[in-house]
């Protein structure tokens, strides 16, 4: 196990967050309900509502549109993201694709400058906005569990997010795009023109009166009217191509199959195409699961080698398979099999890293973000919800809809721009995830739920790009294999690997020197990074029914529960 002084030592060093108590902390528990997110006030409004009557969908949505409002860098009205969702009553896991989809006028080669890709086009310019599909996942959501009124639950979340205290976070991050920010962005982010200091008040007025419009027509109120042509104003060329009220009057959250595998004793739920997260989890642990983990340790350079080389495997196979299911025939039972894996792993030397260069796969350039948000929620009644949702990169595209309080999204980035320029290797590929009108951009989000004979043991997920796969294969790793609580879970070191670069990320203080000395000798070229991802972990005791929740310390995040 991880000692909890190691831990205390290691945040100090990485100076992220006042954790200096860590080491007498223990994990949130209750016997009841637990709520996990990225911010305090959506973990309290989540568990208020669930004081209330309401249950853990209930939670989710109220909760879901504080942290757009609380943590706007993030999430928000503007962007879209994937739901897992447990019954207890029926013992199912659905899945709700809520993803941001192309426009109809998007088309493959649409960010191309003179047969390149040009990332402003796609990242910050009018262009860059894939059609939201939060509030519509949230309005299906509550339409299939939901207990409380829409009403109540969305009326909750505009007084949460009227007034909101300006968090470290917040500041650093307007510092950093405020450049970025178009007219209607900067009247909120930068009142009287200036970086608003950290523990002021900031007021976003326009978001609370779309939200009570919201409460009160439902989603309407959004994909039609006066907010929607606001979007459409934002984020539309002066040609012409861009969003239309018809893409936003025709979007439709969609459910989907689960993925669904084994590992060890646990039946583990994860998200599909368009999201990669659930398909490359569970390679990963198919990976594993020959490995004596535990008895390797954790940390050691032993089980560090086995999870990189599973990495490096899994993600080769996302640059050249993965996109959204609808468009492209993704061979998501061969990339699952036991077959599958048991060949991968007889590829494996225990003493020699596999040149990633022998790797099949289409390297490919890109951003990755360290925004996206996560919540992880159990009611009373062990309904449980794992929700992942983004606007992509640090503020979306920066554009936000006047009048709307709404920051677009920049999910269009999440496509690959250029398939078919060889790369480094001389390898053609990501064509699976090119642009086409209608098609959702391929996602890293990997909320999951974790079952352990019909029950809940775990509910986890996190933001970071590539490295919400990775991180949420640790997490359980940490749990099942290596004994962690929640919060030594969450808290623990991790590690990244995503085949190209052909690179093992790991955390500051991380890995030991000499660990590293085993590391390099095996062929592995590591590299030191800043604190990766920023989960939110339930952990339920199989005997007792006990939650623990554990938000990560390298955010501000909150778990509370009764
Ligand atoms: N935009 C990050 C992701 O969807 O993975």
């Amino acid at each position: 196990m991880v000692s909890r002084v190691f831990l205390a030592i290691m945040f100090l060093g990485l100076g992220a967050i006042p954790v200096l108590s860590l080491a007498a902390e223990e994990p949130a528990a209750g016997d009841s309900c637990m709520v996990v997110s990225a911010h305090p006030k959506a973990t309290e409004l989540g568990l208020s509502i669930l004081r209330r009557g309401g249950n853990a969908v209930d939670a989710a949505v109220a909760a879901s549109l504080t942290l757009g409002g609380c943590e706007p860098y993030s999430s928000g009205l503007g962007g879209g993201g994937f739901f897992v969702v447990f019954d207890p009553v029926s013992g199912d896991v659905k899945t709700l694709d809520a993803r941001e989809t192309a426009p109809m006028s998007a088309h493959h080669d649409m960010y191309l400058v003179d047969g390149k890709p040009d990332p402003h086009l796609s990242r910050d310019g009018p262009l860059a906005s894939g059609v939201p599909g939060l509030l519509a996942g949230l309005w299906e959501l509550h339409q299939f569990g939901g207990q409380l009124p829409w009403s109540e639950l969305v009326l909750a979340a505009a007084e949460a997010v009227r007034e909101i205290e300006v968090s470290p976070m917040l500041h650093r991050r307007i510092i950093q795009k405020s450049q970025y920010f178009n007219d209607a962005a900067r009247r909120v982010f930068l009142p009287q023109g200036l970086v608003p200091e950290i523990g002021s008040s900031l007021i976003q007025s326009d978001l609370c009166s779309t939200l009570l419009s919201i409460a009160e027509f439902g989603p309407n109120a959004f994909y039609q009217g006066r907010i929607a042509e606001a979007m459409v104003k934002v984020a539309q060329s002066s040609k012409g191509s861009g969003l239309t009220l018809q893409d936003l009057a025709s979007y439709a959250p969609s459910w989907r199959q689960a993925i669904h595998g084994h590992y060890r004793d646990l039946d583990i739920y994860s998200m599909a195409p368009p999201s990669s997260g659930g398909v490359h989890l569970l390679q990963m642990l198919h990976i594993l699961e020959s490995f004596d983990l535990k008895r390797a340790g954790f940390g050691s350079a032993t089980s560090v080698h086995w999870m990189a080389e599973s990495m490096k495997f899994a993600f080769a196979d996302r640059s050249l398979f993965l996109g959204d299911s609808d468009f492209v025939a993704i061979p998501i039972a061969h990339l699952l099999s036991r077959a599958r894996a048991d060949s991968l792993r007889s590829l494996l030397d225990p003493e020699r890293a596999y040149p990633e260069s022998l790797i099949m796969g289409a390297p490919l350039q890109g951003l990755e973000s360290s925004e996206t948000t996560h919540l992880s929620i159990i009611d009373a009644n062990g309904m449980a919800v794992a929700a992942t949702f983004t606007i992509n990169l640090t503020f979306g595209s920066c554009r936000m809809a006047a009048g709307t309080g709404i920051l677009m999204n920049n999910e269009m980035d999440d496509f690959v721009a250029a398939p078919g320029t060889p790369n480094a290797f001389g390898l053609v590929g990501g064509e699976a995830n090119s642009i086409a009108a209608g098609k959702r951009p391929l996602s890293s989000m990997t909320p999951t739920i974790v079952l352990q004979d019909t029950r809940v043991r775990m509910i986890t997920g996190a933001p970071g790009g590539s490295k919400i796969i990775t991180t949420t294969l640790q997490l359980i790793i940490n749990v099942v294999d290596h004994g962690m609580d929640a919060l030594q879970a969450v808290s623990a070191p991790r590690i990244h690997h995503q085949w190209f670069p052909p690179t093992l990320y790991f955390e500051e203080y991380g890995l030991s020197p000499d660990t590293r000395r085993i590391l390099e000798s095996k062929g592995h070229r590591l590299v030191e990074r800043s604190p990766m991802c920023n989960a939110q972990v339930i952990v339920v005791d199989p005997e007792s029914g006990i939650r623990q929740g554990a938000s990560d310390p390298r955010g501000m995040g909150l778990a509370s529960g009764y």
